[in-house]
């Protein structure tokens, strides 16, 4: 059998890993070969893709980025692009794909199933809300970052008697915010899951600069906003695809709570830097995991379904039941990590 992979969406340090794993898989357990197809989707579409074989992923495992390349590109809000998928599938003989990627590439997949092709998703997120399994490859890389981030930021603005806002991606959820923040052990949490008063946060920091302590960290997801009715007037900016533009509330809550406290404040964008480098071995472990059980699949017959962590066990669970959801952060850890503010 061909097989084809993509990794489509925002690039995250794992996918490497996965794409290994699928090639190594297919070539020495089921004698099957492997094609990569460049930038995604559009790659797809466009007929770009290279053999991959044991020699081509040798040495990639801890190599963050992805090798094939990638793009946000999705064939369905294309016109003619589904057929254009069909079309390079058949010329180039790939009988079954593996589309590694977050909501929009899976949501892709699931579409071009529907459209008769043999597929098989593997999540990839940094922002971890791909519904259906417990972790997306990317988000353990992101909230190492991120943490060590904040234990750096610790440091600087207890010298300087600072209130220090880090502004971490995670597009309409607070994964990212609640894991590294707690991590981190952040004063405040703000989360888009748990929307945020502004008088309380000031008066917040206020009592905690009076009572004990000379500086304080605020974690804030790119995402989070203020709770409707309350003092400050914010609408997420976003940009012509619709995704968040960063370091917009970061900006707005900082001039916010220096002029409300009267604090010295300042502020750290993570941005990309939470998408890049080495991935962290759980990460290198799921991607590894999730590339052999999508070969695994495609070897039983199995398609439309994407592979997933469900507490220690890998699963499979169908496209169908997960494209076009987002997973929030559950109210429990919401509630931890305010428990510890
Ligand atoms: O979905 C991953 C993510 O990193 C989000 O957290 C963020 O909002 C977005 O991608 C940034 O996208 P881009 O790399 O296109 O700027």
């Amino acid at each position: 059998m061909r097989i084809g992979v993509l990794t489509g969406g925002g690039d995250v340090p794992g996918l490497n890993a996965a794409i290994r794993a699928v090639v190594k898989r297919a070539e020495m357990e089921y004698g099957h070969s492997v094609v990569g197809f460049r930038n995604g989707w559009r790659g797809v579409c466009e007929g770009l893709l290279m053999p991959l074989t044991r020699e081509d992923v040798r040495g990639i495992l801890p190599r963050g980025g992805t090798m094939l390349g990638t793009a946000r590109f999705h064939p369905h809000q294309h016109d003619g692009g589904i057929d254009a998928v069909l079309s390079t599938l058949e010329a180039e003989r790939v009988e079954a794909l593996v589309c590694i990627g977050g909501d929009g590439t899976l949501k892709a997949a699931s579409k071009v199933a529907d459209a008769g092709v043999k597929v098989v998703g593997i999540p990839k997120t940094i922002d971890n809300d791909v519904e259906g399994t417990d972790l997306s490859i990317g988000f353990h890389t992101a909230i190492n970052i991120a943490t060590e981030a904040i234990d750096r930021l610790h440091t600087t603005a207890e010298s300087h008697n600072r209130v220090m806002i880090v502004e971490v991606m995670g597009h309409t959820v607070g994964w990212i915010a609640v894991n590294a923040g707690l991590a981190g052990g952040a004063d405040l949490i703000l989360t888009p899951e748990d929307p945020f008063d502004i008088e309380e946060v000031a008066a917040f920091i206020k009592r905690r600069h009076k009572s004990h302590a000379n500086f304080s960290i605020v974690v804030v997801a790119e995402g989070a906003q203020p709770a409707e009715g309350t003092a400050m007037d914010f609408e997420t900016p976003l940009n012509e695809r619709g995704a968040i533009v960063a370091g917009s509330i970061g900006e707005r809550l900082t001039q916010e709570l220096s002029e409300r406290t009267g604090f010295d404040t300042r502020l750290t964008v993570l941005g990309h830097v939470q998408r890049g480098g080495t991935p962290t071995p759980t990460d290198r472990i799921l991607g590894s995991r999730f590339g052999v059980a999508a070969v695994d699949a495609i070897s039983q017959e199995t398609f439309g379904v994407m592979t997933a962590l469900r507490g220690e066990e890998i699963k499979l669970v169908p496209l169908k039941k997960i494209a076009g959801k987002v997973k929030q952060v559950p109210q429990e850890l919401v509630e931890v990590s305010k428990a510890l503010w």
